[in-house]
């Protein structure tokens, strides 16, 4: 019977994961059955919320939960034939059955590569717009603070505000991205919070007080930012990647949300499928005209997913971090 590789979670990672967190194990993989398909990975992403998982809901040595686009090899599927891209949640397999649940065909508009539908015109494009708009209530011409403003999500709500006409700060950890965010993204103002207290940074970057915090961290940016909250600010809680491998050290200033009417409020992706049209003619837009820029780090090669999942937590991502595992 062939096989094809998958990345299984071995042990529980304590704090950040380690590559001896993972293995990569070849299974046995069946022929497609009537009804079935077998496919095979083209890129898969690598997201901040996998890391909570490691620590309850991943089942050890099975294969790690997760998504991306994968190629239609054989099917015996009415709605899928060979060839066919679909978007996937089949976790980290190389090559993977389906009956075709979960599967969403990808059909790549010309000049644009695959892996935007993994970043600007997918799931986190999706997450910035809705959780901007909707959840953040931005109104056109706000003062905004977005944290990982380099990052997937982050670059995308930055760059939604600068077309809306908000003054934008944008927080990031590395020169590189700083500079990216300045002269490419087109921020208004950037902040290294490695160079300078982050309270004092962004104090001197908010003149006008925040009106919407895009809020991506949690622990020192969220309390940075409650103090230069507008009255009746919002802030639209996407993640908190800073308290993920287990640091949860205390925000101290959520009391000055009461006098300033602060409405914090989380959202998953899903909750915004409802404007999932409307979402995909602006950015398809937004692309077209150059409005929206991004930036994608990519690792070659199935077997680095665990490095891809580690790197997220040092920073070592411009923009989406994905994997290529075939052209
Ligand atoms: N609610 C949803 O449905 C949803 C969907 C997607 C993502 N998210 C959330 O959105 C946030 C960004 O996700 P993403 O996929 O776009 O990832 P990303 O920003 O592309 O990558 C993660 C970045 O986070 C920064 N970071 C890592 N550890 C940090 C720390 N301790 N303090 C400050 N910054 C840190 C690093 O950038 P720097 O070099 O700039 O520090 C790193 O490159 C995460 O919190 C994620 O959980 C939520």
């Amino acid at each position: 019977m062939a096989v094809a590789r998958q990345i299984h979670l071995v042990r529980r990672p304590k704090g950040k994961p380690v590559a001896e967190d993972f293995a990569v194990v070849e299974a046995p993989i069946a022929e497609p059955q009537d009804g079935q398909l077998l496919a095979e990975a083209v890129i898969m992403s690598v997201d901040p919320y996998m890391r909570p998982r490691l620590d309850a809901d991943q089942a050890l040595d099975a294969p790690l939960l997760g998504g991306g686009i994968a190629r239609v090899l054989t099917s015996r599927h009415p709605k899928f034939k060979a060839g066919d891209l679909v978007r996937h949640g089949a976790g980290m397999q190389e090559r993977f059955i389906s009956d075709g649940a979960g599967l969403a065909p990808v059909v790549p508009q010309a000049g644009l590569p695959l892996t935007v539908y993994m970043h600007a015109l997918g799931g986190t494009g999706l997450t910035a717009y809705g959780g901007l708009l909707e959840t953040g209530a931005l109104k056109d011409g706000e003062q905004v603070f977005v944290s990982t403003a380099a990052g997937a999500v982050g670059s995308v709500a930055a760059q939604i505000a600068k077309i809306k006409g908000c003054y934008v700060i944008g927080s990031t950890g590395s020169a590189d991205k700083a500079a990216w965010l300045r002269d490419t993204a087109r921020l208004d103002a950037v902040i290294n919070y490695h160079d300078a207290p982050l309270a004092q940074s962004l104090a001197a970057a908010a003149p006008k007080g925040i009106d919407v915090y895009f809020e991506n961290v949690g622990g020192e940016h969220l309390d940075a930012a409650l103090p230069l909250m507008n009255v009746r600010g919002r802030i639209p809680v996407c993640g908190m990647i800073s308290t993920y491998n287990g640091d949860r050290q205390g925000v101290k200033n959520l009391p000055l949300m009461i006098y300033k009417r602060v409405r914090m409020e989380g959202f998953v992706a899903s909750d915004f499928n409802h404007l999932y049209a409307q979402f995909q003619a602006d950015m398809a837009g937004w692309l077209a005209s150059g409005q929206m820029q991004y930036q994608e780090t990519v690792l070659d090669g199935f077997q680095r997913a665990p490095e891809g999942l580690i790197g997220l937590f040092e920073g070592r991502n411009a923009g989406k971090m994905l994997i290529r595992v075939s052209e």
